[in-house]
């Protein structure tokens, strides 16, 4: 199975998801290539699988307002995000995708980054197979050595099922667990 996973990042916690389900899928056998979106290219020539994902922002994908707020808090942002990546998405048959976000998660409503990046794949005929969310817990991470492997167990499930793992997979690690961490403990659930 051939994949490319497409991510956008500011703080680098979606770039070490994207990073780690490439391992995952890798070490199942899949041929993958792993590309931020910024870079304005679309390899999907003899692509099967699609793994698109992208940090929450204001509940859903990031855009220019949300990146220039990004910025202000320390991260380094590109212009060109998964947003811009998946409307100028050219024709594409054949292929499903999965999709991924990755949210602070600790807030009562954290919403999602998955239903925009599946409206935009669905207006363009792809099939959404599967998708998952991690949680991280706070703003800057670093995403924890848990987060990267169930990053790359997501990405094993997914070259092992052919891209379909079925539900939405929820990964969240409480900040309770993370080693003196100075945040505290709060959870979503
Ligand atoms: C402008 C902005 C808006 C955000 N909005 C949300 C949100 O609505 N819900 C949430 O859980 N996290 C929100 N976050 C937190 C990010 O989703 C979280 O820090 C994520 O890990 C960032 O991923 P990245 O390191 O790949 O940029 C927001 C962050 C920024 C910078």
């Amino acid at each position: 199975m051939d994949v490319l996973v497409v991510f956008e990042s500011c703080f680098s916690n979606t770039q070490r998801i994207a990073e780690s389900v490439a391992d995952g899928l890798k070490g199942q056998g899949a041929g993958v290539t792993l590309l931020e979106a910024a870079e304005r290219i679309w390899p999907l020539e003899g692509v099967d699988l699609l793994v698109a994902g992208a940090p929450v922002h204001h509940r859903g994908l990031p855009n220019r307002l949300s990146r220039a707020l990004a910025a202000t808090q320390g991260a380094t942002p590109k212009a060109f995000g998964l947003a811009e990546w998946l409307e100028g998405m050219p024709q594409w048959q054949g292929g499903q995708a999965a999709t991924f976000d990755c949210a602070r998660g600790n807030t009562f409503v954290h919403g999602s980054a998955l239903a925009p990046i599946a409206r935009r794949l669905q207006r363009r005929g792809v099939p959404v197979v599967s998708d998952a969310r991690f949680l991280v817990g706070v703003m800057e991470g670093p995403a924890l050595p848990e987060h990267l492997d169930q990053a790359r167990q997501w990405g094993a499930e997914l070259a092992a099922q052919g891209g379909k793992t079925g539900e939405t997979a929820q990964f969240w690690i409480p900040l309770s667990q993370k080693p003196n961490s100075p945040h505290g403990s709060a959870g979503p659930r």
